[in-house]
């Protein structure tokens, strides 16, 4: 038996439109009025159009928007914790019609025209709200509230039609969609597939956090966030390269899948824990890492905010088995990676050591302990930061 895990609403979306609709309607939307979307935007269709957000099928309208915000559920009851909402400048907004298609345009890419909005309703983003509720703060130094202040004040609600994918020019071959990865994993023949979710150059307590779920899956999907990140994280393509550098030296290559998520990160910690999870059941997992402070920032959340908020639902509806971790670390007493969970030692035993410090290692060209960081990842991370 392989895993088929069913995706978030019942059946994976796709917002496509096959070869002779497309060649019609890109006809139509030619003569559309059009709006330029945001990288954040423009990521959020393309999850939208491959299933990765089954089971929108659009962008938000005011009901869904303000549920997701109240209480976590889109208005049919299911999970979800984060907006996925298309905003636009007043001015932008008069120029549309209710009823009427609009085109949407990519940010970046060779095929600019990438779907048809059709445009349901026009609605006032509530951003104080949404950063109170979703973010836990409406403090502008949050990267994830400062992006939703920079949007426009006026929400476009609507299912799309997509007529071009993004047209990328990284990770091409790590780009897969949902239903691809579904059928990789079936002819694989694995059931039980882990998720892991990162932003960051893999370091020792996050291979520690990969493997012990792997004694207990079939296969592990590494899924990096490739779309929009704050300006002070690894760039994508030098965490690619750690990635691959570290499959290559320390992991099992036929138990491992690295694939590129194309979503921006929130930095919505718990409830940002929530949606990761949601998407990695449609990319076909049946299980997710979920770690100290998860997608957090700052001291904006609590260290396992991200653990508890999956109590907040009842398992068969997030489908998605979550594996919750404590802090993990290296400790030389116990001379192996261990946690606050399975380490009876004091603080003076534990390589621990802060984001900063690394980076000011790293900046000076020196390598963190290899109880912290694989040499072979610091070297790139050391070579990447000498770019000028
Ligand atoms: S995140 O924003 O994607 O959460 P990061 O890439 O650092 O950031 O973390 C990826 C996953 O590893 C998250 O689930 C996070 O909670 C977990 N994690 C990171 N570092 C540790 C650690 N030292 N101990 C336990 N979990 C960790």
């Amino acid at each position: 038996m392989t895993s088929s895990i069913t995706p978030h609403g019942g059946k994976l979306i796709n917002r496509l439109l096959g070869a002779s609709e497309q060649e019609k309607k890109l006809e139509l939307a030619r003569s559309l009025p059009k709006i330029t979307l945001s990288a954040r935007q423009q990521s959020d269709l393309d999850m939208i159009a491959c299933g990765a957000l089954s089971p929108l099928e659009g962008f938000m309208g005011e009901k869904d928007y303000l549920s997701v915000i109240n209480t976590m559920r889109l208005t049919n009851g299911l999970p979800w914790t984060i907006p996925i909402t298309l905003a636009v400048t007043e001015e932008e907004a008069k120029k549309i019609k209710i009823g009427n298609g609009v085109a949407l345009v990519g940010a970046t890419g060779r095929s600019p025209l990438l779907a048809i909005l059709h445009l349901e309703e026009k609605y006032n983003a509530q951003r104080d709200l949404e950063a109170e509720k979703v973010y836990k703060t409406t403090d502008t130094a949050h990267p994830g509230v400062a992006a939703i202040k920079k949007e426009g004040e006026i929400c476009l609600g609507g299912k799309v039609e997509v007529l071009n994918r993004v047209s990328y020019s990284d990770f091409l071959d790590s780009r897969k969609d949902p239903a691809e990865l579904r059928t990789l994993f079936a002819g694989k023949k694995w059931r039980r597939i882990v998720a892991f979710q990162t932003r960051n150059p893999i370091h020792r307590a996050h291979e520690y956090l990969t493997k012990s779920a792997l004694e207990i899956c079939d296969g592990l999907l590494i899924h990096p966030i490739v779309g929009e990140t704050k300006g002070d994280d690894i760039p994508a393509d030098v965490r690619m390269r750690c990635y691959e550098v570290l499959i290559e030296n320390y992991y099992p290559k036929d138990r491992v899948v690295l694939s590129v998520n194309p979503a921006a990160m929130r930095y919505a910690g718990p409830r940002e824990a929530i949606f990761h999870a949601l998407i990695r059941k449609n990319y076909g997992c049946t299980h997710f890492i979920v770690g100290r402070d998860h997608a957090g920032v700052g001291n904006y959340y609590g260290t396992f905010d991200a653990h508890f908020i999956f109590d907040e639902f009842k398992p068969e509806e997030i489908g998605i088995t979550p594996l919750f971790f404590d802090h993990s670390f290296f400790c030389h007493k116990c001379e192996e990676m261990a946690s606050n969970k399975t380490c009876p030692h004091g603080a003076e035993s534990r390589v621990i050591l802060s984001g900063t410090k690394v980076r000011e290692m790293l900046a000076k060209g020196e390598l963190p302990p290899q109880e912290f960081s694989r040499p072979e990842v610091a070297r790139i991370l050391i070579e990447s930061m000498k770019r000028p």
